[in-house]
């Protein structure tokens, strides 16, 4: 059984996302996306909208014999991904300047986990620029966004700058 996690802040999940996420699907039995909580990062979305909002976006994807899950965390990634019994961490690469933090990152987890690996999945060229920051930013200036996010986010996102959410 090869078994994955996803994880991420997914503050909402985009096209982006959901490209990496049916991909990944191809290469693992099982694959665990997992809501990071966060609260550093003051997310628009808690944990458990984010949560669904996923399961809406994944629902359509064709995962063959891989098991989509999602599930929100908090503490350390890695104790995540031992307790979930995934040997895999994976994460969507876009422009260089991901590079730099993301192996940052799977540097750290190697240290605090040296059996696990993290496997990058380069995102698609229509979605190199999308981040969920992107998303916000155009969504709080009354954007369309809808070609970046599925229906559901973009009336999750509608729902929250009505009732006068300040980003
Ligand atoms: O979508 P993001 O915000 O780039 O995801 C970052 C995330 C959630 C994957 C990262 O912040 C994370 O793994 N947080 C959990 C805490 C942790 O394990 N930190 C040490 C590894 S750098």
């Amino acid at each position: 059984m090869k078994i994955a996690v996803y994880p991420g802040s997914f503050d909402p999940i985009t096209k982006g996302h959901t490209d990496v996420i049916a991909r990944a699907a191809g290469l693992f039995d099982e694959l665990i996306i997992a809501v990071s909580e966060n609260p550093n990062k003051s997310p628009m979305f808690t944990a458990a909208e984010r949560v669904l909002l996923i399961e809406e976006s994944v629902k359509h994807i064709e995962s063959g014999n891989c098991k989509i899950r999602v599930m929100s965390h908090d503490g350390l990634l890695v104790d995540f991904v031992r307790h979930c019994k995934a040997a895999f961490i994976v994460k969507g690469l876009r422009a260089i300047s991901d590079f730099e933090s993301e192996f940052q990152m799977a540097s750290a987890n190697q240290k605090l986990a040296p059996e696990l690996d993290s496997v990058f999945i380069m995102t698609r060229v229509e979605y190199m620029y999308l981040s969920s920051s992107m998303v916000k930013e155009i969504a709080k200036y009354q954007g369309d966004i809808s070609a970046l996010v599925g229906p559901h986010v973009v009336e999750a996102m509608d729902e929250k700058f009505n009732r006068g959410m300040i980003l």
